[in-house]
């Protein structure tokens, strides 16, 4: 992939696409009275998110913009563009993260960073992701507006491949970027028909070997702050216009192939029978059961692929495929819920005289965000007069990752009726614009922050 820099001309206004892509807006969730305006532009975030959502757009009203894909690559090259027309320096690493500098004025020191991912999963919403990258290309240009230079660098990061609905692997950018993916990872990490990593990344012209090349150095990184849809419904539910995540779920997913004997429907008799099917059907029940248990309240279990072989009306499934996705705050009981399931799948498997082998596809753990990020953006809602929530995330998202190599925050915004990873999935530009004013200020802050702390005398040696 060539490394594409440019600096563009001078900030130009960006070249609003055609207004039939302005996407229609229910009353947005009403702030107090006393809240202070948001400066984002809601019709201009509106267009842009519809610009993106016109990407792998399906004929259903949803997206479908896979990790690692062509579409993905032309929403992040959309992106670059808008970029670097305000006149960012714009890279793309080695694993397809794409990378824009707005300078300094003061220093080269350590960048804050603001962004999130623009591919999607299958016939999935036109949000998720969306509203983050977005979010921080328009807090770029309200610095830019105001003639505003931080002291240290802001970078906006484009995360490729977060969604691991195509690989099943989530987060591949920002693991990448945190030295969590390893050379075998490449050519392990395999999607539904095969196709590997390295495959992937090859047909889009990048070389797997240059990846490591994606790693970032931690003294290069201040902070990361992420602007994300909730994806559920307590925001909504409680009229709360923005939520501050503490901990980011884990997913521990496993990919189970359940082997018995395809045969005719009608000659076989029922006693005779090793139907995969049956004995498939058997754990996705356990999986609920083992998440509704009050034990484990807290945990979601879901079998969200599942492929029956030979699939025909007429013959007893000879195999199937399952994958389940195990998602848990709590780390430990992740994990130890995932050799449950696997336990329970094959006393099924042995009583049907089904065989049943069981890999992790992924396994991310569960992260509490730092607290002084959140003290910082809880600062800033309360000073904005926005009323917000502190909450875990149930979804995955890039600012786990990066957790590990730079202190992360992440600001939600409300999902209308809590649906996400549907084409339903809908947030108001006015929400966002609200996201983005968070996110701006505590951009500011966190850069006065470091300003004051850099300010400081060096401590005494020894
Ligand atoms: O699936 C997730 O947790 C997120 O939407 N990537
Ligand atoms: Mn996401
Ligand atoms: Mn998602």
């Amino acid at each position: 992939m060539t490394v594409a820099r440019g600096r563009g001309p001078t900030p130009a206004p960006l070249s609003p696409p055609d207004a039939s892509t302005t996407t229609d807006e229910p009353a947005a969730v009403a702030a107090g009275t006393d809240a202070a305006p948001t400066r984002a532009d809601p019709a201009r975030i509106g267009e842009q998110i519809a610009r993106i959502g016109r990407i792998g757009a399906d004929s259903d009203g949803g997206v479908s913009r896979l990790a690692f894909t062509r579409q993905e690559r032309e929403a992040h090259e959309l992106v670059g563009g808008w970029l670097r027309e305000l006149g960012l320096e714009v890279l793309v690493d080695a694993i397809g993260n794409t990378i824009a500098t707005y300078v300094g004025a003061g220093t080269t020191g350590p960048a804050i960073g603001v962004g999130s991912h623009l591919d999607s999963v299958y016939h999935g919403g036109r949000f998720d992701g969306i509203v983050g990258v977005v979010g921080a290309v328009e807090l770029v240009r309200l610095l830019i507006e105001d003639e505003m230079r931080l002291a240290h660098p802001l970078r906006v990061v484009v995360f490729a491949g977060e969604e691991g609905a195509r690989f099943g692997e989530p987060c591949i950018g920002s693991k990448a970027a945190a030295g969590d993916l390893v050379d075998r990872d490449l050519t392990r990490i395999r999607d539904a028909e095969g196709i590997s990593l390295a495959e992937a990344l090859r047909t889009l012209g990048m070389e797997p070997a240059a990846v490591p090349g994606a790693v970032w150095r931690p003294a290069e990184w201040a902070a990361f702050l992420e602007l994300h849809i909730e994806q559920a419904r307590a925001l909504e539910t409680e009229g709360t216009p923005l939520g501050l995540v503490d901990i980011v779920s884990g997913s521990t997913r496993l990919r189970l192939v359940l082997t018995g004997r395809a045969d005719h429907s009608g000659g076989t008799p029922m006693a005779m029978r090793e139907d995969a099917l049956v004995a498939a059907s058997e754990i996705v029940l356990a999986a609920e059961a083992i998440a509704c248990d009050a034990r484990n309240r807290g945990a979601r279990l879901t079998v969200g692929r599942l492929d029956v072989h030979p699939n025909s009306i007429t013959t007893i499934p000879g195999r199937v495929t399952l994958t389940v996705d195990i998602r848990d705050v709590d780390s430990d009981r992740q994990r130890q819920l995932a050799v449950e399931l696997v336990r329970r799948a094959r006393a099924f498997a042995e009583r049907r005289k089904v065989s049943v082998t069981a890999e992790v596809i992924a396994d991310t753990s569960p992260v509490v965000l730092p607290i002084w990020i959140r003290g910082l953006t809880s600062g800033v809602c309360a000073e904005l007069g926005y009323a917000y929530k502190v909450m875990t995330s149930g979804a995955g998202h890039d600012a786990q990752v990066i957790n590990a190599v730079t202190p992360a925050g992440m600001v939600f915004v409300p999902s209308r009726g809590g649906l996400s990873h549907v084409p339903e999935e809908w947030t108001s530009a006015s929400d966002i614009a609200r996201g983005v004013e968070v996110l701006r200020r505590s951009v500011l802050r966190i850069d006065e922050l470091l300003s004051s702390l850099e300010a400081l005398p060096a401590a005494e040696g020894g």
